[in-house]
């Protein structure tokens, strides 16, 4: 018989609809049964409009409910912890909203918890699991980019919209800790998860937002094959949400566009009749409206993913620990603004490979020398630029 689950809900806000919404509207068989918010007539409300049997404003009693089997974690940052250590204690499984923690200290802390207590966990991070990307790095695993080189993740929107974010003690930080979050484990991703993060350069500032935090970040990150990753993120962007992806490899290119431009346009001189999608920043003129915002933003392969694995009692592909790899990477990325220099990416614990090879492209030949590069030109000349392989010397030779 098919299994289903009975799951607590903590958090009512953002990611608890597009959580829920995904969950009711996807197996079918798995239902939010408990749901959690500060609010009271949040949660009443919410519960009404998802059929949700039982709503709660306490967090312990919503995780404790002895009908539900697992707790899916939707609660502002410095929650979590607090959050999966009840979960943990009370031995359900535990599905955790990104980021997995405010630093590497707290989310090795996270880490330990569900370990120590053997209870299923999985990291929500649904950007890895948009439809686009699944495809993309599919075609990776096959070969068709040969090695990766440079892996390029954006998101860009004009900030968030609830006031825990904007507070860098509740948050862990301001946009990185927010945005960059996402593109750090799309970037781990293209560049294999199994390839050590080994150091970074970072550049942040607070340009615009009258906050402590920062609401821009730049950064690069070095991989163990030399491979590396580049990340871009701004809460101060005008013009909705940029989430984009660029990725080089020796044999191929991938260009990926999640959100802004998905083929879908639409023009009113109206009024669009309300939401358009996450963080539009318009409601008439043109618009850029998507089509299944759950399928794209990833939540729908995401639960497919974490819910087949607990059934099977395997890991699913995002775990608690990448979600520990992620914090470590922007821990550095935070001390690399400060001081300014390349900032070493601190990992207590590394599960992957210890032994990589360095990218190396095959090198090939043409009349006896190393050929460099072929370009065909404009008067339809060939032009071979060839090093010499006793001398070094390079030349030009047309053909
Ligand atoms: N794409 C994504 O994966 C994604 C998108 C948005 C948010 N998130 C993450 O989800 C979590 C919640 O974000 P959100 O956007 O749903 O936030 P939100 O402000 O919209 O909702 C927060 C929810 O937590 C409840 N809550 C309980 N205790 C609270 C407290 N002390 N302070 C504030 N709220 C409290 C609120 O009642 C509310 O139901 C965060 O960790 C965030 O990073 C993930």
């Amino acid at each position: 018989m098919e299994k289903s689950h009975k799951i607590t809900m903590l958090g009512a806000g953002l990611i608890g609809l597009f959580y829920t919404m995904t969950l009711h509207g996807q197996r079918k068989r798995d239902r939010v049964h408990v749901i959690h918010s500060r609010s009271e007539e949040r949660a009443k409300n919410f519960a009404a409009e998802w059929k949700i049997p039982k709503w709660t404003t306490k967090l312990a009693e919503a995780i404790n409910d002895p009908e539900t089997d697992g707790v899916v974690i939707g609660l502002p940052n410095h929650l979590h912890e607090e959050a999966v250590s009840l979960a943990a204690k009370a031995g359900k499984a535990i599905l955790c909203t990104k980021p997995l923690a405010r630093n590497a200290a707290e989310a090795k802390r996270i880490l330990d918890i569900v370990e120590k207590a053997g209870v299923f966990h999985g990291y929500l991070e649904d950007l890895v699991y948009t439809p686009k990307m699944l495809k993309s790095l599919n075609a990776i695993q096959k070969g068709v980019l040969g090695q990766i080189l440079w892996a390029r993740s954006r998101e860009t929107h004009p900030g968030p919209h609830s006031a825990w974010f904007w507070d860098a003690k509740e948050a862990g930080g301001g946009a990185m800790i927010d945005l960059a979050c996402h593109c750090v484990e799309i970037i781990r991703n293209y560049v294999g998860k199994d390839i050590r993060p080994v150091e970074v350069m970072c550049w942040a500032d607070t340009l615009v937002h009258p906050i402590e935090a920062e609401d821009h970040g730049i950064a690069l990150i070095k991989f163990a094959t030399g491979a590396v990753g580049q990340f871009e993120v701004s809460w101060a962007f005008r013009g909705g949400m940029d989430l984009r992806d660029e990725v080089s490899g020796t044999q191929g290119t991938l260009w990926l566009n999640h959100f802004l431009r998905t083929g879908f346009e639409m023009f009113t001189s109206g009024e669009s009749g309300g939401y358009v999608a996450e963080k539009s920043e318009r409601e008439s003129g043109w618009l850029f409206p998507v089509g299944d915002e759950v399928n794209e933003l990833g939540y729908v392969h995401m639960f497919a993913d974490m819910l087949d694995a607990w059934d099977s009692a395997k890991a699913p592909r995002e775990t608690f620990y990448d979600g520990y790899v992620v914090n470590a990477i922007l821990d550095a990325c935070y001390k690399s603004a400060r001081t300014k220099l390349w900032e070493p990416v601190e990992l207590e614990v590394w599960r992957g490979a210890t032994r990589v090879e360095k990218i190396k492209a095959p090198t090939q030949e043409f009349e006896g020398q190393i050929l460099i590069k072929r370009e065909r030109m404009p008067d339809g000349v060939t032009k071979y630029i060839l090093k010499d392989k006793k001398s070094g010397q390079i030349t030009n030779v047309m053909k």
